[in-house]
């Protein structure tokens, strides 16, 4: 493939890629979006195989071989639960790809750059293996506690702040003595002893992030993987790589700057790690709180359903481990069927990934104009006779906003118990994902009905 056939596909994938973001940013249209993304790689890697950087067929035959077998297997396995720690663990093989880029790029003896020219290629090594780094241990830590293999507890060192600070004043130092090295041997060391450096960042940084505060974590990773990858295709002079690791880094710089406003955080303090752990209660799954709790049957909550003009349901996490979307679909086309106003409250950090519960009832049919933002349905709930919480914890906690020493302290919540009546369906009295007591369940116009939330809503559907 000549260079100007290769860049005419290159331009193609770029704007396919731009076309495949606008149409994920709107349920409607994400399904379109998708399919502009796939046919923008497709064009790109068969140029990318076309051109005339590849010295070898078979090894990259063998290489793509073994990737498809893996990420087709992975893939295909892949609960839907489990997708927010894939994800995760993505990032971090993009972080990886960046450092070992880097280093393949620096002793490259084919690259002989001169003056200016070398400092610039230097410097786009260092970056780009200083954040491919950190993006890879932060993923793989993040992988972790999305995982539940590490605690979802902040790690707060003593002076980690100063440590953060004395990590990053290394960096800079470890940059200058690179880039004015004399040779390859005499560059490396720095090189090497940076990336030792911004893999404990990376997994630090991660590592002091609470529980509640993962979502601007899960974002910003995004973030850092796309800029990692911009890194690369400047080290590999490869444009589309540059305009698509933009992309990836631009898109996720705001996703975390929505995320941040949606839990009402700063960026910096959640980067800084430990926000809101001053003293608040945390406490360990299945720790019971001290106060009555009411409990429901599903006949009776069906009863209530049959009773009542205004509904509102609100999906968490639970609703994802249970796979109840189906049924409540169902139950909602019923009620929506005699007359019964029912909406969807959705929380920007519901689940375990952004988006997780628009893709849950997308996937289950639910009409996208009864979904509704929190924005949009906090104001109503006071109006609402039923609210259905399913498999939902953090993001119903009234403590978010009564309590100044909670974790989740000033995240906006959905305010249900503003409404009649509140159902709660989930198994136990266990906390949800940032470990705190929710009061919501003590309330007096609150119910419990216990279970797995897919046996509660299937005896619900058969009573209504
Ligand atoms: P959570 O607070 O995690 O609560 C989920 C609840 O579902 C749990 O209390 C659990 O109680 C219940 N549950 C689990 N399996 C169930 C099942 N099979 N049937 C019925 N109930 C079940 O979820 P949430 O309210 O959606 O809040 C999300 C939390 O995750 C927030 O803290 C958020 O910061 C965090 N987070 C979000 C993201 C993104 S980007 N969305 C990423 C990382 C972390 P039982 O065990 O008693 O059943």
């Amino acid at each position: 493939m000549t260079e100007g056939a290769l860049t005419a596909a290159y331009l193609a994938s770029s704007i396919l890629f731009i076309l495949a973001l606008g149409g994920l940013s709107n349920q409607e249209t994400a399904r379109r979006g998708n399919v502009y993304g796939i046919i923008g790689m497709a064009i790109a890697l068969v140029a990318t195989i076309a051109g005339a950087h590849v010295a070898s067929y078979g090894v990259v035959a063998v290489c793509m071989l073994i990737g498809a077998v893996i990420g087709i297997t992975v893939a295909a396995r892949v609960q839907m639960t489990a997708m927010p720690e894939l994800v995760a663990i993505l990032h971090s093989f993009v972080g990886m790809a960046a450092v070992l880029v880097g280093f393949a790029s620096y002793l490259d003896p084919s690259v002989n750059f001169e003056g200016v020219e070398k400092t610039i290629h230097e410097v786009e090594i260092y970056l780009g293996v200083l954040i491919g780094a950190v993006t890879f241990t932060g993923s793989v830590i993040a992988f972790g506690k999305l995982s539940g293999r590490i605690t979802s507890k902040p790690l707060a060192l003593p002076a980690r702040h100063w440590l953060n600070l004395g990590l990053g004043l290394a960096c800079i130092v470890l940059g200058v003595q690179f880039v004015g090295a004399q040779g390859h041997a005499a560059g490396a060391v720095p090189l090497i002893i940076m990336t030792l450096i911004a893999f404990v960042f990376g997994a630090h940084m991660v590592m002091a992030i609470g529980g509640a505060d993962m979502p601007v974590v899960i974002s910003m990773l995004n973030s850092y993987s796309g800029w990692a990858a911009a890194a690369t295709g400047f080290m590999l002079s490869n444009d589309l790589l540059i305009v698509t690791g933009a992309l990836v880094g631009s898109s996720g710089a705001i996703l975390s700057y929505i995320m941040c406003r949606a839990m009402n955080r700063k960026f910096l303090a959640v980067i800084a790690g430990g926000f809101g752990t001053g003293g608040g209660t945390v406490v360990s799954a299945g720790e019971v709180d001290q106060g009555e709790v009411v409990s429901i049957s599903a006949e009776e909550t069906a009863e209530l359903l049959r009773g009542a003009k205004s509904v509102v349901i609100v999906p968490g996490y639970g609703m994802a481990v249970a796979q109840a979307q189906h049924v409540i679909s169902e139950i909602t086309k019923k009620l929506r069927e005699r007359g019964v106003n029912v909406r969807f409250a959705i929380h920007p950090v519901a689940g375990r990934m952004p988006g997780h519960m628009n893709v849950l009832l997308a996937e289950a049919k639910v009409p996208y104009d009864i979904v509704l933002e929190m924005d949009e349905v906090n104001h109503d709930l006071p109006h609402t006779d039923l609210v259905l919480v399913i498999g939902a914890n953090d993001i119903v906690n009234p403590d978010a906003l009564e309590d100044p020493n909670s974790p989740i302290a000033g995240m906006p919540v959905l305010e249900v118990w503003k409404a009649a009546t509140v159902v709660v369906m989930k198994r136990s009295m266990a906390t949800g994902y940032a470990g705190v007591q929710n009061p919501l369940f003590f309330k007096e116009n609150t119910r419990m009905l216990f279970g797995d939330a897919k046996a509660s809503v299937d005896a619900i559907s058969a009573s209504v």
